[in-house]
């Protein structure tokens, strides 16, 4: 039975916000393993000398190698064994990695332990936010997700703390072994847990669901959701297990191409390389070596947490689509701005200045749109058969791009320089823009299944169509 009165309400709310600030633990992992790399490679470099540039190219992308695998087993796994499971293997997996990379006697051990982190990175890249949007009620499951970005960031910026922190004593193997800290925080607590009440459903449980929706929702909000769930559940013909053939289905399609598109625009916009060329850019402006260095980059990860906390309080307010539309605009605006910046390639205070605030307000405008709604969005649109499945092939072009970014930029920044670069984003960042505005829905306080049954042309207990 569900709690009643404010105390229940205030119950069910503080048990969703623990469950979704313990699964986001994944996210921090996301964000720190991601980032403490390049505080490392310095001192691995030394400990590992001679090492070729290739070799360095491998240590650093083979994370993302391992990502790509994780998120499109990620899918499979939560669809077929449940997303709680599929949470615990990352913890798992993250604590290992963690351990092979600080303990590594050999590159070859150390490559392997960066692969290993990766999956754990690709895996927990989906599950977190998948987990979090079935659990959370309707009106705050955009904030209750982001939950996850904003644990990204703060992983980043924790990785350049810690970078910092251990850089005088050379300690490479700190910087990776203290990530095991969450990974046990993420196991334990997952541990805790239940399972998400949608998956219990769809695979028969309907008591098991109803108890756990019972710690999230009043009695009525489990009526309604339990009633637009069978409704969906209905509409499905008797099929049996989930495929990646699905996927091509009609009436799939178009939420796929809006999970790929904005997976592939999060990435070829260039976040990644603005937040590690971010010192490099400021010293082509004339800006100094050494402190300037670590300071810019801190600058550049309290900016991304600052905007994040925005976003999260503006996504359920003022919408997922707005954001994007704004925060890309914000993106174009700031790219083509360094563009000139470097093309006209002063070294002035003034220039110096202009180049900070681009790089700022580049950072704020990700933050506010295509950073949290793009791992938000994916969690939403899919139908509860497939989640897991389709969340994997969009997490999949995201870690995809993300790849093909890193291995092409040196060669973009060889043949377009520094402002060729970044009129190159900014325009990807217009067709982003254009893809956003024509296709991208509406998802704010409607239930996954209203939001399903909008992509089905439906109607379920309390929708609207979406489109
Ligand atoms: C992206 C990462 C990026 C991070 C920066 C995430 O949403 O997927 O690629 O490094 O945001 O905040």
């Amino acid at each position: 039975m569900a709690a009643g009165g404010v105390s229940g309400v205030r119950k069910r709310r503080r048990f969703v916000n623990t469950a979704a600030a313990i699964t986001a633990t994944g996210g921090l992992l996301f964000g720190y393993d991601t980032g403490v790399i390049s505080g490392a490679l310095l001192f691995i470099r030394q400990d590992f000398a001679p090492l070729s540039p290739f070799m360095e190219g491998i240590i650093v992308s083979f994370l993302l190698v391992g990502a790509v695998i994780g998120a499109v087993s990620g899918g499979p796994i939560s669809d077929r064994f449940g997303r709680r499971p599929t949470v615990l293997i990352a913890a798992v997996i993250f604590g290992i990695g963690a351990l092979a990379v600080a303990f590594s006697p050999s590159v070859f051990i150390l490559v392997f332990g960066r692969l290993i982190l990766g999956l754990g990175v690709g895996l927990a890249s989906m599950i977190v936010p998948l987990y979090i949007a079935e659990i959370a009620p309707a009106d705050r499951r955009g904030a209750l997700v982001s939950l996850n970005q904003l644990m990204i960031t703060i992983g980043i910026l924790l990785s350049y703390i810690v970078g910092v922190i251990f850089a005088p004593v050379e300690g490479w193997r700190y910087m990776f072994g203290v990530a095991i800290v969450p990974a046990i925080i993420l196991g334990v607590g997952m541990f805790r847990l239940p399972e998400s009440p949608r998956w219990l459903f769809e695979n028969g449980r309907i008591d098991r669901a109803r108890e756990v929706l019972g710690r999230t929702r009043s009695e009525q909000e489990i009526e309604l959701e339990f009633k637009e769930m069978e409704e969906i559940k209905n509409q499905e013909r008797n099929r049996a297990r989930v495929s990646y053939r699905e996927l091509l289905e009609p009436y799939v399609r178009p939420m796929l191409i809006i999970g790929i598109g904005l997976a592939v625009f999060q990435q070829i916009t260039g976040i990644n390389t603005v937040i590690y060329y971010a010192p490099t850019i400021l010293q082509g402006v004339g800006f100094s070596e050494g402190g300037a260095i670590a300071a810019t980059a801190l600058g550049v990860g309290v900016v991304n947490v600052g905007f994040t906390i925005l976003a999260v309080y503006l996504i359920d307010r003022v919408g997922r689509k707005p954001l994007l539309i704004v925060g890309l605009i914000g993106m174009v605006v700031s790219l083509t701005l360094l563009g000139f910046v470097f093309a006209t390639g002063g070294s002035s205070g003034v220039t110096g200045v202009l180049a900070t605030a681009c790089l700022g307000l580049y950072i704020a405008s990700f933050a506010i749109s295509l950073g949290p709604v793009f791992w938000l969005m994916i969690s939403e649109i899919y139908p509860l058969r497939i989640r897991g499945t389709a969340m994997s092939v969009a997490s999949l072009a995201n870690w995809g791009s993300n790849f093909l970014v890193a291995l092409s930029f040196p060669i973009i920044l060889a043949g377009f320089g520094g402002a060729g670069a970044f009129w190159l984003f900014a325009v990807l960042g217009i067709v982003a823009w254009v893809f956003v505005y024509l296709k991208v829905p509406e998802t704010k306080g409607r239930t996954l299944e209203q939001i399903e049954a909008g992509f089905r042309g439906v109607e379920v207990a309390g929708s609207r169509r979406v489109r």
